[in-house]
């Protein structure tokens, strides 16, 4: 199934925000707790890449990164459920790494522990870094109780 890959207009803000915040329900996909302003705000930033894919004019799937000049960074890629394992989030890689030309790497981090992510990224073409990159993930585990 074929998809057009492009850059997202203002008009295609509503439908990607709806993706968005359905990955609210994923819990793997991440914690979004931005209202649709802030959302508008965030991806109308300069440094923020945000790219659709499109069935019969319709956004079916977006990916959001953050442009460090000549890397990028995946922060977030949502296909409608109804429109998944037809090719169009591996045409979204696909589509983002032919757009920023001068991005050398495309780089991203994920839970391992999420299988179906995992075998998504490694077929997209992923794998591990294993030299020093940029930033090191950290974390720090909280030690005093949860309230
Ligand atoms: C991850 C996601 C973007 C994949 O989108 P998609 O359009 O279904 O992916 P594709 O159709 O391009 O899949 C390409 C390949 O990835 C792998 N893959 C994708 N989804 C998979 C799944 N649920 N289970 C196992 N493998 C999967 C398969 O190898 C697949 O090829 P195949 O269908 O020929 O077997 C989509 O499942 C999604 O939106 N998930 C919720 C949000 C999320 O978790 N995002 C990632 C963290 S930000």
């Amino acid at each position: 199934m074929k998809y057009i890959i492009r850059h997202a207009r203002t008009r295609d803000l509503k439908a990607v925000f709806a993706l968005y915040q359905s990955g609210r329900n994923e819990p793997k996909h991440g914690e979004n707790d931005y209202d649709f302003k802030s959302f508008r705000k965030y991806v109308g930033s300069s440094k923020v890449d945000l790219v659709v894919a499109c069935k019969n004019k319709s956004v079916v799937g977006y990916l959001l990164a953050y442009d460090h000049d000549n890397w990028g960074y995946l922060d977030s890629i949502c296909v409608d459920p109804e429109y998944r394992r037809e090719g169009a989030g591996q045409a979204l890689i696909d589509g983002t790494i032919a757009l920023k030309k001068h991005w050398v790497m495309i780089e991203l981090c994920y839970d391992p522990t999420d299988l179906k992510i995992a075998k998504f990224v490694k077929s997209a073409g992923f794998v591990s870094a294993k030299k020093p990159m940029i930033f090191k993930w950290m974390y720090r585990a909280r030690t005093t109780p949860h309230r």
